[in-house]
């Protein structure tokens, strides 16, 4: 099951609320990133929430094991859903951050697409992306990250790598065919991303961005139904 991720990369509460009515009933989750929670904060939550979505928390939070487990405890208090931290954050914070009861959902961010082959130099010469992902993927799954967020390019790659895994993916980097790229280079449509079975796409711009954001968003799960029709099943 694939289920879309609005990120609402937004700097006012009135186009959040815009975004938030036009998509009402063809979208559930939301993402409020590091600008709107910047500018927002809770308030931000709460309008999603008020309209009945769910959040995605998307801080990527990365500190000493104490600190990170305390913004956890922070994001149940605001309801959130899910929120992301960094897997290179260490096993100990993960851990930290896995055992705060109730807590959200787990998202852990392994290399930041951004990155390029040269910036993972400095961890060793030899240091590859590939491997690194893997890595990380692995020890967020061993220390409880309840999905991993990556590439969609690098999903078949962890699938292969841990086939008995039962792994779940978070993905953005999704346009769909004919979308322009902005500033994401390695993209997948969202029609090959249900086939490949990730569990959530989170898409910006193509939606935000279009002049009919309901029309965009129901493009976009009519073409990842077509491409796997049992992808879509409803929560
Ligand atoms: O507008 P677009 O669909 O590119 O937005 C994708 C969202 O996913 C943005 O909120 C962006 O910050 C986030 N993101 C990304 N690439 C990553 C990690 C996060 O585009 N590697």
């Amino acid at each position: 099951m694939t289920q879309v991720i609005v990120a609402l990369d937004v700097d006012s509460i009135k186009k959040q609320e815009d975004l938030l009515k036009s998509l009402h009933g063809t979208i559930v989750w939301y993402k409020v990133g590091l600008q709107l929670f910047t500018a927002h904060g809770k308030r931000a939550v709460d309008i999603v929430r008020r309209h009945g979505g769910k959040v995605f928390l998307d801080l990527k939070l990365h500190d000493i094991p104490q600190t990170v487990a305390h913004a956890v405890r922070e994001a149940q208090r605001l309801g959130v859903d899910a929120v992301s931290l960094h897997l290179m954050g260490g096993a100990d914070m993960l851990r930290a951050a896995a055992e705060v009861m109730p807590r959200p959902k787990l998202w852990g961010v392994t290399i930041l697409t951004s990155m390029a082959p040269k910036d993972v130099k400095i961890f060793s010469p030899s240091a590859k992306i590939p491997s690194l992902v893997k890595s990380l993927s692995k020890q967020g799954w061993v220390g409880g990250a309840d999905a991993t967020i990556c590439s969609p390019q690098e999903v078949g790659m962890l699938k292969k790598a841990f086939p008995h895994l039962d792994m779940k993916f978070v993905t953005p980097g999704i346009r769909p065919k004919g979308a322009a790229l902005n500033d994401q280079n390695r993209v997948m449509t969202p029609g090959e991303a249900a086939k490949l079975g990730i569990d959530f796409i989170v898409v910006g711009r193509p939606i935000t961005h279009a002049p009919d954001p309901r029309k965009a968003a129901l493009d976009i799960l009519a073409e990842m139904k077509a491409a796997a029709p049992k992808a879509l099943d409803k929560e």
